[in-house]
């Protein structure tokens, strides 16, 4: 991919069928004049099959979550092939939300490699929930990476878009935001992780996103600076006047 890749992800959001058509054919609106950027929106299972026929190239359609398995008894869940059919080309994988649920590096990596079969992109999320002055999180990145990433074929993981998110700069509730020295130390760090278990190419190959409090006033300094190709937008990605201006910002720039 040559392009910045920015990820809105909705979470439980917005209330209603209504609310989710507007919001996505308003984004669309804007995405389709972008050059340099592709947006993907990441809406709740339920609205997928309405915005299916609204989606494009430049507004793309995305899940926030799938199970690995193709049918069987696996209550409250969706396969991969469900989501193929209603036309979505990107799935978040292991969001630290998610993991907070349960989910463990084994799970997840059974979900990328589901999703890297069907020709759908996993976007695999990481994150250290806090940091220390021994550089303890950046081991505990790397065993992520590492686990999450098992059973990838080194030909397919330049396929797999990674997000880091500090679990710290979530939310409302963030401790503080990250700095862009933070992602590009992060960033640098997650390359030589990927070259270690693969190669080099790979490693510039695959997209790296940042996410946690990204916003209008932020974004474009973690794309210039962070060391980032695109980023995974939690609330942002709710107010069109903000996903609008992040987005638009964004492409005006080339890509890092
Ligand atoms: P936030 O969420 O932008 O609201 O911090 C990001 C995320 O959780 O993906």
């Amino acid at each position: 991919m040559n392009k910045n890749l920015i990820v809105g992800n909705w979470k439980l959001n917005p209330e209603g069928a209504d609310k989710a058509r507007i919001l996505f054919t308003d984004i669309k609106k804007v995405s389709n004049k972008l050059k340099n950027t592709e947006v993907v929106m990441c809406a709740p299972y339920v609205f997928l099959p309405i915005l299916k026929n609204l989606s494009n190239t430049k507004a793309v359609l995305g899940a926030q979550n799938v199970w690995h398995e193709a049918n069987g008894a696996f209550t409250g869940e969706v396969s991969v092939k469900m989501l193929k059919e209603l036309n979505v080309k990107y799935v978040i994988v292991g969001h630290s939300e998610r993991r907070a649920m349960g989910e463990d590096n084994i799970l997840v990596s059974k979900k990328v490699n589901a999703l890297l079969k069907a020709n759908i992109t996993p976007i695999l999320c990481i994150g250290e929930s806090h940091r220390d002055s021994t550089g303890a999180y950046l081991q505990f990145i790397k065993h992520q990476l590492i686990e999450s990433l098992s059973g990838v074929p080194k030909t397919n993981l330049k396929k797999v878009v990674i997000a880091y998110e500090p679990i710290w700069a979530i939310g409302k509730n963030a401790v503080r935001e990250a700095t862009v020295a933070e992602s590009m130390e992060m960033s640098l760090f997650i390359k030589k992780v990927i070259s270690d278990i693969s190669d080099t190419k790979t490693a510039y190959m695959i997209h790296i996103l940042y996410g946690g409090s990204a916003n209008k006033d932020n974004a474009q300094d973690f794309m210039n600076n962070g060391g980032v190709q695109g980023l995974l937008v939690g609330r942002a990605c709710l107010s069109v006047k903000d996903f609008s201006k992040i987005i638009i910002g964004i492409d005006n720039q080339t890509l890092k």
